[in-house]
């Protein structure tokens, strides 16, 4: 957000991108945000916080783990998936971003290790669709949900950022080879880009099921009372491994969202940040 206290008058940029807003004297630019996968369980809160903030986001996902029901009323939602690249231009044409955050993903590592060509088309390929069509339409910057958890591999002790990538399954060389694809696009297009290494994440409409939830599972599981040894071992491994500037834990029963009849039971899978 750009504050100027100097000018005092509302604004509306010749491309009618941006408005300014008089706002205590001083003058707010309101930014219109993309955020794709915005219905998901990250991209939703973001949504929430541009609102906040006075932005105008708009949604772009194809529902496929993501709900509508996530979506707060008024925020427009293009329902599109992001491997269809003519969809996806289209959609730039009529939002016309100055920023793009791309959230949506194929999120499951078990699933790439099964399907890396349909881990590809969604992680490398679609995002290469966004890439494209920010670049094509101008955008300011493009910030990508990248992951620590995979991007680093099998690592023994905490990662900090500098550690070298040497990811172990096809959805973290997605992640690895989306950041090295926002190099080319900044060099090339003049794009801003942003990489983010998150860590697990975990809070209100996380998706139970899935196996990036599984501080979400194991708090569902407490709060259903059925926590166990085992269990409660494990939950704690999983909390102490997170990086500091995880939000804070939150025991949540208030997920909205059905499973993905892609994402298998966690119950017998190992637990694996993405
Ligand atoms: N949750 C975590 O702990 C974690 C950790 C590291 C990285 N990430 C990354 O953060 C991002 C958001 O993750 P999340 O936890 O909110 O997951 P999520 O499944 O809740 O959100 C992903 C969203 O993308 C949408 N989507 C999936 N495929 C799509 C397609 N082909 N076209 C359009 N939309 C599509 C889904 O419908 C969903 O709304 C992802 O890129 C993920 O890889 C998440």
């Amino acid at each position: 957000m750009c504050w100027s206290p100097l000018a005092n008058r509302a604004w509306r940029s010749t491309d009618g991108r941006m408005d300014m807003e008089v706002c205590n004297e001083t003058l707010r630019f309101k930014m219109r945000v993309l955020v794709t996968g915005g219905a998901g369980f990250i991209g939703s809160h973001l949504v929430d916080q541009l609102l906040q903030r006075g932005h105008q986001p708009f949604v772009l996902d194809d529902l496929s783990t993501g709900v509508a029901a996530n979506v707060p009323a008024g925020v427009k939602l293009f329902e599109v998936d992001i491997r269809d690249a003519a969809a996806v231009a289209r959609t730039f044409q009529e939002v016309r971003p100055d920023v793009v955050s791309h959230q949506a993903a194929q999120m499951s590592v078990s699933r790439s290790a099964r399907e890396p060509r349909f881990d590809a088309e969604v992680n490398v390929l679609g995002l290469i669709n966004t890439l494209d069509a920010a670049a094509a339409q101008g955008v300011q910057r493009f910030v990508f949900a990248s992951s620590g958890g995979v991007l680093y591999g099998d690592v023994t002790s905490p990662a900090p950022e500098e550690t070298p990538a040497d990811p172990i399954s096809p959805y973290g060389i997605a992640k690895w080879v989306g950041e090295r694809y926002l190099k080319f696009y900044a060099r090339e297009h003049g794009l801003q880009t942003t990489a983010l290494r998150y860590a697990n994440v975990y809070g209100p409409r996380q998706n139970p099921h899935g196996e990036a939830g599984v501080v979400a599972i194991f708090c569902t599981k407490m709060l259903q009372g059925q926590t166990s040894r085992s269990m409660a071992t494990a939950a704690t491994s999983a909390i102490t491994s997170m990086s500091p500037t995880s939000p804070e834990p939150t025991c949540s029963s208030s997920n909205r969202r059905p499973a993905h009849p892609s994402q298998p039971s966690t119950s017998a899978r190992p637990f694996r940040p993405t």
